[in-house]
Parts: C-alpha cells; sequence; structure tokens
C-alpha cells in the first residue's frame, strides 16, 4: 500500500515573487490604487504578447467575454434572440454571459481528442440567426483557429476567443487572442498568469478597444475613461473634455481592476514567465510519462506539434466506462490526496438541463467527456517526486481493480 502523502496535489499554486512584492509597494506607497502606470503597462504588454494592439484590463476573464458580447452586439447590431455558437464542453461564464445579454446559446460537440469546440460540427449548427462562434482554447490548447476563421468568413460571423485557460497559447505560430474580433483571458487564481482576481478584452479593432473601455467604465464617453484623461491638453481639447466626461453613452458596468492587481501582473510578465510556461511543458510532458502505462484505458492529452501549448491543466479521460469508473478513479485519487476536477461539463449542469433539455444523444463527444473525463493540476508548484507518487497511486488503483 502507498502511504498517504499529507500535502495535497493540487490542481493549481500560486507563488507571489518578490518583484510583484515590490510592484505592489510601489502602488500602496503611490497612493494610486485605481487605474495607473501598472494597468497601462500590463495592458501594453499584454495586448502585444497576444498579437493586438488594444487590451483592456478588467476585474475577471467573465467581465471580459460579458463586455467582448455586448460590444459586438451593439457594432453590429445584433438582436435579442440571435445566437452564438459555443462548445458544449467549457466553462459556465461562456453559457452565462450569452443569455445575460439576451442572446441564445447553441452547443457545438467537441473535438474527442483536443476536447475543443469541433469546427466540423459547426456548420450543421449555423442558421440565419447566427451571428457568432465563441471558441475556447480549453486547458491550455488553441482551438483550430484556422478551420473556425474560414467557416466564420463564409457565413460572415464575428469571433470571439476565450483564451481564459490559454493566455501565452500559440496556434500555428500565432499568438491565440489574435485570430477573433475579440479575445478573453482571465487572470484568476490558478491561471496561467494570476493576479488574484482579473481579466482582459483584447483586440485590433480601435472601434471595439473604445466600446469595450467603456462598458467595462459605465458607458462612459470615450474621451473621459480616467483620471489622467485630462492631464497635458490645450484649452479647447479640455473644455470638450469638460463638457462630456460625465456623459454616459451606453448602458454599462463597473467591471475594472486595481493597480495592486496589474502591479502583480506586470512583475509575472516580467520576471519568470517563459521558465513557467517550460515548467508546465516538462510537467505535462512527465504526467504523460508516468500515465502512458495506463494509456490503453485512459486517454492522455495529444495535440498537435506545430501549437504551443500551456497546459493549464491536464485532461484525462476514461476510453470505455464498462472497464473502469471514472467516478472510482477520481475519489481514488482524492483519498491519496491528489486533487481532480470534472472537465468543464456544461450541458449537464442542473439549470442548462431544466432550460434546453436533456442535450447528451445530441452532443455525444461532450456526453462522453461529462461522464469520463478529469483533470488534474500541471502547475509550477509540481515536483518530480509528486509525478513519481501519482505514477504510483494510478498503478495501486488499476491493479487493485484489476482492468489495465
Ligand atoms: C474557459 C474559461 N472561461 C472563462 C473563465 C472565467 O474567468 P474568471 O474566473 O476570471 O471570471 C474561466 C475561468 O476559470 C475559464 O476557465
Amino acid at each position: 500500500m502507498i502511504e498517504k502523502r499529507e500535502q495535497t496535489i493540487g490542481v493549481g499554486t500560486c507563488n507571489v515573487s518578490d518583484l510583484a512584492k515590490r510592484y505592489v509597494r510601489e502602488v500602496l506607497d503611490s497612493n494610486r490604487l485605481t487605474y495607473g502606470p501598472f494597468s497601462k503597462k500590463f495592458e501594453q504588454m499584454f495586448a502585444s504578447a497576444h498579437g493586438c494592439k488594444f487590451a483592456v484590463f478588467l476585474n475577471s476573464g467573465t467581465s471580459a467575454l460579458r463586455i467582448a458580447v455586448a460590444a459586438l452586439k451593439e457594432k453590429y447590431g445584433w438582436a435579442d434572440g440571435d445566437e452564438v455558437l459555443l462548445p458544449s464542453i467549457t466553462f459556465i461564464a461562456d453559457l452565462n454571459v450569452v443569455t445575460n445579454n439576451r442572446l441564445t446559446p447553441v452547443f457545438v460537440d467537441v473535438h474527442p481528442k483536443e476536447y475543443n469546440m469541433d469546427p466540423g460540427k459547426i456548420e450543421a449548427k449555423i442558421t440565419t440567426r447566427t451571428r457568432c462562434i465563441l471558441p475556447t482554447h480549453l486547458f491550455g490548447l488553441s482551438a483550430d483557429m484556422e478551420s473556425i476563421m474560414a467557416i466564420a468568413k463564409k457565413h460572415s460571423l464575428r469571433v470571439i476567443e476565450d483564451g481564459c485557460e490559454a493566455s501565452f497559447a500559440a496556434y500555428r505560430g500565432k499568438p491565440v487572442g489574435s485570430f477573433g474580433d475579440i479575445s478573453c483571458f482571465s487572470t484568476y487564481q490558478a491561471h496561467i498568469l494570476t493576479t488574484g482576481v482579473g481579466g482582459f478584452a483584447a483586440t485590433n479593432d480601435p472601434e471595439l478597444a473604445v466600446i469595450l473601455r467603456s462598458l467595462a467604465n459605465h458607458g462612459r464617453d470615450g474621451i473621459y475613461m480616467q483620471i489622467d484623461d485630462d492631464n497635458n491638453k490645450t484649452n479647447d481639447e479640455l473644455r470638450e473634455i469638460i463638457s462630456r466626461r460625465f456623459t454616459f453613452v451606453r448602458p454599462g458596468y463597473s467591471f475594472r481592476a486595481t493597480e495592486m492587481e496589474a502591479a502583480v501582473g506586470v512583475a509575472d510578465m516580467e520576471d519568470g514567465l517563459e521558465d513557467a510556461l517550460r515548467i508546465r511543458r516538462d510537467n505535462a510532458l512527465a504526467l504523460i510519462d508516468v500515465l502512458t502505462p495506463f494509456a490503453d484505458t485512459l486517454q492522455l492529452p495529444t495535440w498537435p506539434n506545430e501549437d504551443k501549448h500551456v497546459f493549464m491543466m491536464f485532461p484525462v479521460v476514461v476510453k470505455d466506462a464498462s472497464k473502469v469508473s471514472r467516478d472510482a478513479l477520481i475519489n481514488y485519487l482524492e483519498q491519496y490526496n491528489i486533487e481532480t476536477r470534472m472537465m468543464l461539463p456544461l450541458i449537464n449542469q442542473p439549470f442548462v438541463i431544466k432550460q434546453y433539455g436533456n442535450l447528451g444523444p445530441e452532443l455525444p463527444v461532450a456526453d462522453h467527456i461529462n461522464k469520463n473525463g478529469f483533470y488534474i493540476g500541471c502547475h509550477t508548484g509540481m515536483t518530480s517526486d509528486d509525478f513519481a507518487y501519482i505514477g504510483r497511486v494510478f498503478r495501486q488503483f488499476f491493479d487493485e481493480h484489476g482492468k489495465t
């Protein structure tokens, strides 16, 4: 019997660097806690890392998605009830932001091995009311953006990339976030880059950039979004700003983040980001190594060679439920202090079933993953001892269950 470890191998970790502490201290000493030099710098760094000209730093990835949908709805004049295509395996926020914007979600099945929206399943779901495709880059792997963008172009659809789990990933050499009209990211705990809470809406479209910033700031007139916007102006410019700066041009939200979060983000981008991405990839390879003996039973991650996978998590799918029970396996892992999560089930959530019925039969891949998928951590706090331990616990499980 393996001796159970005392310390849990979690699905995420957090390590606040000395540089981050120093920058946060600078913010506190400056008495400038809202949008300031760190927020501006973080936006510029993050935008450029994702092939975008503009990025708006927000209080969450969900806020980013919420205003991304609202901005496109406004710019392109979508009507209430128009349809947005979503992957049927993704975080619940994607569904919520669509319905919160009074649009209709349409679920598309996912790829059986990569788990992202399956481009081969998209066109069958397009109707005269379809306006947008919202693919997620799940667990750090880009969706098949070339195929998705080709379908979007053919049918004149807009695209929002949900990159919340895939900051700094790349698809065929191009950063995720650089394909769609707007891309959204999260810097919440356990994500690739962590600021506590936080997120970005990024775009290359200057008009959308203004709408996004306005939506995040109560719907303010774009002429005045933060307290430096009236600095160094001519008298004429100042008069114009004063006449418009308490003007609200659309219904908006209060989705701003603070300078403290931006300071942590800037520090993490300046110091250690490349190392962190390399460690995540090495961890994934180490996990694949210890779990390959069970690969007849367990589907381990695969990804196209030309893509940069950032491994926010390590997904595993039991191939054949008649051979091994996913629930028995995850309960076993948890008993041995290896933390697990379900693989972002969406269509089987209680309120989704209540609202849309049982979608399992028409989305068989998602249905299979919901019943058989889970993930474990792949983060920078994991060690070679952890991987060896994980391998031993799986071995013992399969020995006891006698199936592989
Ligand atoms: C795929 C995906 N979309 C959206 C979100 C929402 O991000 P946040 O938690 O920052 O609101 C998450 C967060 O976990 C996510 O994983």
